[in-house]
């Protein structure tokens, strides 16, 4: 198994969780005998500062030319009053767009060892198991035209979708139902947008090709409070662009943190992997990042670009020995008042719990 991974650390906190999955992705490839190699590329502040440009022309063909991408975050205070293609997240947007992975998958699920350290009850988040599924090409994020006018009198940006943009992001969301409890909500404004009626119209059509898939509507608003009040009650969320970007962050406090959320962009033609997370100024440099975003990206990554299943599901399980045993960093300190672990303690916690694991599992299939 040769796998060649793009690495793009970013900003802040990004390099310093990006460090850790990298050493999960390295334990599973010497334990099982793979070669994965990776190339380290720069994007978003840091690439502003050496190359001028968010997104190099060496960043996007080093990842064109990769299996996969695994990606940190990007954003610097620095550029906080910049606008258009100079800030970071405009080469994070371009990147995007250049790999063309249209649908992001983001899973949020309530481990039981924090439950406590949501702000939620524990008898609410109990049990939930949500995958959000985001469209990530299109609307807002997108639409032309955009911009300041009028002198800096007024702004512009554009909601837009056509019918194919909604039609393959929701045959994702169905086919991965499958793979679960076989339903599906999709959130939209309809009551209000005509871009909502067509993906309201389009998700019913696409719906009546997977009968064995249950579909229900719910308009964005009530849904966000529905997602905190009845988390466990949701499957399958498939929403536009700008609600996913919301009502992701929003999901992170059913389990306990943002750091702890991962994501995948697939359906394009290199597969994108990023904790759903920023750069987090207010704690880099510091070495207490909670790396399991990121780790349970690279996971995520074993799983859909390498078809490696059992190695992906073997990492998740060394994230919940590893929360279990209270090895965590101080995002998830939660109502048990756990002592905080360094970023760098949590990492090796998986590293070695996914290589005991691994080892166990080919010695058992050996004999
Ligand atoms: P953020 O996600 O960086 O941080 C929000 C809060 O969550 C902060 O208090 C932060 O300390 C905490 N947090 C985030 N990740 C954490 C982790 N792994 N461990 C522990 N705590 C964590 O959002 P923000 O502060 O609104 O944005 C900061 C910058 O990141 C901005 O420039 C923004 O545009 C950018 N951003 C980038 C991405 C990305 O690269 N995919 C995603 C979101 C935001
Ligand atoms: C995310 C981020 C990005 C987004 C930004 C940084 C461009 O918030 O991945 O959730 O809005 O998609
Ligand atoms: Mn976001």
């Amino acid at each position: 198994m040769k796998l060649r991974v793009a690495v793009l650390p970013g900003d802040g906190i990004g390099p310093e969780v990006t460090r850790q999955a990298v050493a999960v992705l390295q334990a599973v490839s010497d334990v099982c005998g793979y070669d994965f190699r990776f190339e380290s590329r720069l994007i978003g502040g840091t690439a502003i500062e050496t190359e001028g440009r968010p997104l190099p022309e060496s960043t996007l063909s080093a990842c064109l030319e990769s299996d996969a991408v695994l990606l940190g975050a990007v954003g610097d205070r620095k550029y906080d009053h910049c606008t258009g293609p100079m800030r970071p997240e405009a080469g994070l947007l371009a990147l995007r767009q250049a790999l063309g992975g249209y649908a992001n998958l983001r899973p949020v699920r309530s481990y039981e060892a924090i439950a406590d350290c949501s702000p939620l009850r524990e008898d609410v988040v109990r049990g939930a198991d949500i995958l959000i599924v985001r469209e990530l090409l299109g609307g807002l994020y997108f639409g032309q035209p955009r911009g300041i006018e009028n002198e800096g009198l007024s702004a512009c940006n554009t909601m837009r979708y056509d019918v194919y943009e909604i039609q393959r992001v929701a045959h994702i969301a169905f086919q991965e139902a499958r793979k679960r409890k076989k339903h599906v909500t999709s959130v939209d404004k309809a009551n209000v947008l005509e871009t909502s009626q067509l993906w309201r119209g389009t998700v019913n059509e696409i719906a009546k090709q997977y009968p064995d898939v249950q579909i229900e509507h719910a308009y964005v608003d009530s849904f966000a409070m529905q997602l905190v009040t009845t988390p466990a009650r949701y499957d399958v969320v498939l929403t536009e662009n700008l609600f996913g970007d919301i009502l992701s962050d929003e999901a992170a406090v059913i389990c306990g943190s943002l750091g702890m959320l991962a994501s995948a962009s697939i359906g394009g033609r290199v597969a994108l992997y990023e904790p759903v997370h920023g750069s987090a100024p207010d704690i880099a440099g510091r070495g207490i990042a909670n790396p399991l975003g990121a780790i349970q990206s690279a996971a995520m990554l074993l799983q859909y670009s390498a078809g490696l299943c059992e190695e992906a599901e073997q990492i998740i399980e060394s994230v919940q020995r590893t929360l279990a045993r209270g090895s965590v960093t101080p995002d998830l300190a939660g109502r048990r008042k756990r002592l905080p672990s360094s970023t760098d303690a949590v990492g090796k916690s998986v590293v070695e719990t996914v290589t005991d694991l691994l080892q166990r599992q080919m010695a058992y299939h050996a004999v």
